[in-house]
């Protein structure tokens, strides 16, 4: 098999690439490890900004997104028993839209196979060669063979726990860490939402999220140990812990909790994004804590500079924007880690934190409730920076 441009992963990062490519009439085959229910079925975040909700619709893939797709004019904090609003359409015309992951992965896949598009599903990368060299192979599994896709170059979207990140020889990579003593109890409960927008609410028990999929179906997010156990949160812990939380800021309906797993928290970049013919792009060179809602809109991201790179070089043969690729992701990469941080040391409660935090946290809260610049700041950044 031969194609221009090897991606390895079917999530937003490589889908997306894979359409973008298909515009600008590049060739692409994506190789996807697991099987298309099970991608389609994977319970992630869904929080798309202003740009990638544009995206989506102007490749095609918007019409269950218009349709489906909950628009939110800003957040609410909560916060000593009251409600901010914070209002991203009146500070910063923009408005974010709820959409989850799975819904935007099946019509990213439909309208890919529908327009000729090439995904292998249970076809599992094993080895990526001749990265140095003039043309590159990505070795895989399928069907019980071992079989090769030459390519120009190697897209490696295949996340966090891909090969394509350990694929760069040591020495050439510096990654950036930082850990936090927490994780989130994630809950998908039947049960209407508590408010019409996400509710971020910093409390003394600790930090929860209230947000929603559908008029009937909330998803709700409690802080709790990195390590908890989800079997230890029977239904009525759950909703009397979120009651708590909320501090009668709003009512909480209860209902049944359809699905609840406990995921940790980290913040990670690598730089450089490239390394000869492979270029990383999603989760496979940057996590967050899903505190700012930035996973799935920095994929994007990094695919649009990408695919854009690509389409000069195959047309005009220029390589600056190839050579630029990983400064120029990494320049937006940053400015949403720095966001993500500011959002879960805000929120959260650590357990080194002195008396002195708290009231820091306390005054962080009171200034963007209060100051039209600061809660511009925030609504600048989690409705999304521009693109350009
Ligand atoms: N061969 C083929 N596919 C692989 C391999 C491999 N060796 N290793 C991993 N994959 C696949 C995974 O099964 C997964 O479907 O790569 C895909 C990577 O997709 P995501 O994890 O969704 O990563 P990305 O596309 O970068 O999207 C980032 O997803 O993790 C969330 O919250 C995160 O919203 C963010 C978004
Ligand atoms: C979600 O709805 O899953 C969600 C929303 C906002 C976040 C994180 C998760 O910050």
């Amino acid at each position: 098999m031969r194609t221009q441009v090897g991606i390895v992963g079917a999530g937003p990062a490589g889908l997306m690439l894979s359409l973008l490519l298909q515009r600008e009439g590049i060739s692409s085959v994506v190789l996807e490890s697991r099987s298309r229910a099970y991608v389609e079925q994977r319970v992630r975040a869904g929080l798309l900004e202003q740009w990638a909700r544009d995206l989506l619709i102007e490749i095609g893939a918007g019409e269950r997104l218009q349709r489906e797709g909950l628009v939110h004019d800003g957040i609410r904090l909560s916060c000593g028993g009251a409600l901010h609003h914070i209002d991203f359409r009146r500070l910063v015309g923009r408005i974010v839209t709820i959409y989850d992951q799975k819904e935007v992965v099946k019509d990213l896949i439909a309208l890919l196979l529908d327009r000729g598009g090439q995904i292998l599903f249970e076809a599992e990368a094993t080895a990526l060669d001749g990265l140095g060299g003039s043309s590159s192979v990505i070795a895989f599994r399928h069907g019980g063979e071992t079989r090769a896709l030459a390519c120009d170059v190697v897209a490696g979207c295949d996340g966090f726990h891909g090969i394509s990140r350990p694929a760069i020889p040591d020495g050439v990579l510096t990654v950036y860490e930082r850990g936090y003593p927490f994780g989130w109890l994630g809950i998908l409960s039947e049960s209407p939402p508590a408010s019409d927008e996400l509710i971020y609410a910093y409390h003394e028990r600790g930090f929860a999220l209230f947000s929603m999929r559908a008029p009937s179906l909330s998803r709700l997010y409690l802080q709790c140990d990195p390590d908890e156990d989800p079997a230890r949160w029977p239904d009525a812990r759950i909703f009397d812990e979120l009651r708590a939380r909320l501090g009668g800021s709003c009512a909480l309906a209860e209902g049944r909790v359809l699905q609840k797993s406990v995921t940790p928290m980290r913040s990670v970049v690598v730089e450089p994004m490239q390394h000869g013919r492979l270029f990383l792009a999603g989760d496979s060179a940057h996590i967050q804590p899903p505190t700012g809602a930035k996973g799935m809109n920095l994929a994007f991201a990094d695919v649009v500079f990408l695919s854009r790179a690509l389409a000069l070089h195959y047309r005009h043969g220029r390589t600056d924007a190839l050579d630029a690729y990983s400064r120029t992701c990494l320049d937006r990469v940053w400015k949403a880690q720095r966001f993500s941080w500011f959002m879960t040391q805000l929120l959260h409660r650590f357990p080194d934190e002195t008396a002195f935090d708290r009231r820091r946290q306390l005054a962080d809260i009171a200034y963007l409730a209060g100051s039209v610049a600061a809660s511009t700041a925030l609504a600048e950044n989690y409705s999304g920076l521009p693109l350009e």
